[in-house]
């Protein structure tokens, strides 16, 4: 079934083909079924481009689109009628399905692939394909002399600004994730197990018909500090911190939250000192989230609250534009405590298209209505690490806050307001169940 109206799938289409010159031919596919052990597969998840052109979500298809013979002209390949393959596997909509319910043109098997497209790819002058993820298209275009040139610029530019319809279903997205991490705090106390804290997280994310968006991090004390710990295997202990970035996919788009509280329902002195840093940084840098606002616009705004912190507590002896370093790089000393960018794009990915992301020629993108982004300053302070001092009073201490942010004319929207991040609203909940 379509996420989207049909006409939605169109508009997108026809905005991604207008871009495209005369004579071409797009070749979009979606990735195969992954092992996992022996013969049990990961769970199928579509490719994103294949879901936002034509919402298609089985494997192995390709979505094609050729203006050789005039105006654009739309397929998909997609794997045929198979009875015995459908009681293993589940039920094909085969060719005859994609073509009636489906906003193409046309479809075919996956058998014919090779005969459809081999004269495309001869009578057509540019050739449009995402490579590395069907071996035969891979293998037919190694074998031709034609040009072949990446599409993904051009879809990219679309998807980084989200339609109406999309805001809708991100801001369920965010609501749910949201609902998920109040859960959490309610049934935190000492020693709970981060497994456990996983399980009511994930549980509500499948109750309503959703899935994570990516593995759920639950670190509890010094997990903390690990910036992709997963393995969620250890209890939390009575003084602990927690922090739990997890977020879910609502129709194939993500939320993507980090909450960090402790489990016995108080911070020390200690812990409080740099939750209210961290938090008073992400609220700048939302405020700093604002249409027409360069990409650095809002880790800039971070960066500077947690370095001037930073030397505020003690834990840096310098000035702040030392603290800072380069200016346009964000390399100076702060970055041992903080070592991760302030955001990425949402959408289909929870890693978004759009750029932004570390390492991209500064300034990055500029912020407009319709992009969704996370805010998500943290600060880490591993006992065990070696590469730089940690002070004693913070030894152990992990923490990251993490909202999903609209870009509007009118200043940032937090989809994921309804989550709690003061320390009193959290400190209200945690271990209150029911
Ligand atoms: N959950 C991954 C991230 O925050 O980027
Ligand atoms: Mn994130
Ligand atoms: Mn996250």
């Amino acid at each position: 079934m379509l996420t989207f109206s049909e006409s939605e799938y169109l508009n997108r289409q026809s905005a991604f083909l207008d871009e495209l010159p005369e004579n071409s031919l797009v070749l979009i596919p979606t990735n195969p079924k992954s092992v996992r052990s022996n013969d049990t597969h990961y769970p199928f998840r579509a490719n994103s481009y294949m879901l936002y052109l034509c919402g298609w979500s089985e494997s192995d298809s390709v979505w094609m689109a050729s203006n050789s013979e005039g105006p654009w002209k739309t397929s998909l390949f997609v794997l045929p009628r198979d009875t015995k393959a459908e009681i293993w596997e589940g039920r094909r909509a085969g060719p005859e399905g994609a073509a009636e319910n489906w906003p193409v043109d046309s479809a075919y098997s996956v058998d014919d692939l090779d005969k459809e497209i081999t004269p495309l790819i001869e009578c057509s002058n540019h050739i449009f394909y995402i490579s590395g993820i069907n071996p035969k298209i891979d293998s037919l275009l190694d074998d031709s002399v034609k040009e072949v040139a990446d599409p993904k610029p051009y879809l990219d530019a679309l998807r980084v600004i989200k339609s109406d319809a999309e805001i809708e279903l991100m801001r369920k997205s965010a609501e749910l994730a949201s609902q998920a991490h109040i859960l959490a705090m309610r049934a935190g106390g000492p020693g709970v197990g981060e497994w456990h804290l996983q399980s009511v997280i994930e549980s509500c994310f499948t109750s309503n018909r959703a899935q994570w968006a990516y593995p759920s991090i639950v670190g509890g004390g010094e997990n903390a500090a690990i910036l992709h710990y997963n393995s969620n295997h250890d209890p939390v202990g009575d003084g602990d911190l927690v922090l739990i970035d997890a977020g879910c996919e609502v129709e194939g788009y993500a939320s993507d939250i980090t909450r960090t509280w402790p489990v016995n329902g108080s911070f020390t002195d200690a812990q409080r000192e740099i939750y209210e840093l961290v938090l008073k940084s992400q609220i700048a840098a939302i405020e700093a989230c604002q249409s027409g606002a360069r990409w650095m616009a809002f880790h800039d705004a971070a960066s500077r609250v947690i370095a001037q912190g930073l030397i505020d507590l003690g834990i840096l002896d310098c000035t702040l534009d030392e603290a800072i370093g380069n200016p346009l790089e964000f390399d100076g000393p702060y970055r041992n405590y903080f070592m991760h960018g302030t955001g990425h794009f949402l959408g289909l990915d929870v890693h978004d298209v759009g750029g932004g992301r570390q390492g991209d020629e500064d300034p990055g993108p500029e912020l407009r209505p319709g992009m969704i982004i996370t805010v998500e300053p943290g600060l880490y302070f591993g006992s065990w690490r070696t590469d730089v001092e940690i002070p004693e009073r913070y030894a152990g201490i992990g923490v990251r806050i993490e909202d999903d942010v609209l870009i509007t004319e009118n200043g940032p929207v937090v989809l994921t307001s309804s989550c709690p991040k003061e320390i009193s609203a959290m400190e209200a909940i945690i271990g209150q169940e029911g």
